[in-house]
């Protein structure tokens, strides 16, 4: 049975209940992060904290855990859902902190804040092989989120409705276009290749800061491979020998498939299999408790 943490206690799924009076279910008013574990052992959690940090911060609210005792929360969650999670043990974990309960409802804060903190663990899948020999279809689609896309708000109504649209047309991401220019995709950064050279456009208030898209970056530096954070133009992402997506639940996967038309030969690219390695040995290190 699935364990989730809800304001201070562990419980069944099925026990956890939130409040109709809470801000996050009237107005969407919170913020949330996706935490993988590999091995038992989160990754990148000081990265995750600090977003989930400048997240509160974007919404000014403040922050009811310490670093402390959100790791202790989050190992423990992970501790008690092991059952569940198979036999290398990687889970994800989602939490979301709202602005709590008010008695009316009001557009503006409430004078006194009681957060509603929840967290829940999930089994990671063993990883598709169908995606590293045919990759996934995207399509592009009129970027319609609001101006502060690097707050990760749970208000995702746009991203659900973008997310949506692409999965009738066959696609499992929809990449967003702002003013012409390739932003990220409903729940995921972008990459492309180009000449060799990966690009992913720079970190910006319209999109959301992926911890998965700076170690991918992080990685390239380390092994030499060349990339560069630059604007992506449509045309450019269209043209592109390579497109990538990224992010915690899926990590890097290739776009073989754009808008019905092939990207490169239309199989996932040499580029992409070189860094997934990379990656897929970083994961490893952190099961082994030699990376974070
Ligand atoms: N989404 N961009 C958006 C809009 C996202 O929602 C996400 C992650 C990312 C990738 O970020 P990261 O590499 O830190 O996971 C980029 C999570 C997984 C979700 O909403 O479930």
């Amino acid at each position: 049975m699935s364990i989730v943490y809800l304001n201070g206690d562990f419980l069944p799924l099925e026990e956890a209940c939130v409040s109709v009076t809470d801000r996050g279910f009237l107005f969407g008013d919170g913020v949330y992060e996706v935490i993988p574990a590999y091995g038992g052992r989160l990754f990148r959690l000081p990265h995750h904290l600090q977003r989930l940090q400048n997240s509160l911060d974007g919404i000014q609210l403040s922050n009811p855990l310490s670093e402390a005792a959100w790791e202790q929360l989050l190992e423990e969650l992970l501790v008690r859902n092991r059952d569940r999670a198979g036999r290398h043990n990687d889970q994800s974990v989602y939490l979301q902190v709202t602005r709590g309960t008010a008695e009316k409802r009001d557009h503006n804060f409430p004078a006194e804040i009681h957060h509603t903190v929840y967290a829940a663990s999930n089994p990671i899948p063993e990883p598709d092989p169908d995606l590293a020999r045919n990759g996934v279809a995207a399509v592009t689609l009129d970027d319609i989120r609001w101006a502060w896309c690097n707050i990760k708000a749970i208000t995702l109504l746009p991203n659900v409705l973008l997310r949506q649209q692409a999965g009738e047309r066959g696609a499992a991401e929809a990449i967003l276009i702002r003013d012409g220019q390739a932003i990220e995709a409903s729940s995921s950064n972008i990459f492309i290749v180009q000449d060799g050279i990966i690009i992913t456009p720079p970190k910006s208030q319209v999109m959301l800061p992926g911890i998965t898209r700076d170690l991918v970056l992080e990685l390239a530096e380390q092994h030499g491979v060349a990339y560069r954070e630059d604007n992506i133009a449509e045309d450019a992402l269209h043209a592109a020998d390579e497109v990538w997506i990224t992010s915690s639940t899926r990590e890097i996967v290739p776009v073989t498939r754009l808008d019905d038309r092939e990207v490169g030969d239309g199989t996932p690219g040499q580029v992409w299999q070189v860094m997934l390695a990379h990656y897929r040995q970083y994961k490893d290190a952190v099961r082994r408790g030699e990376a974070g």
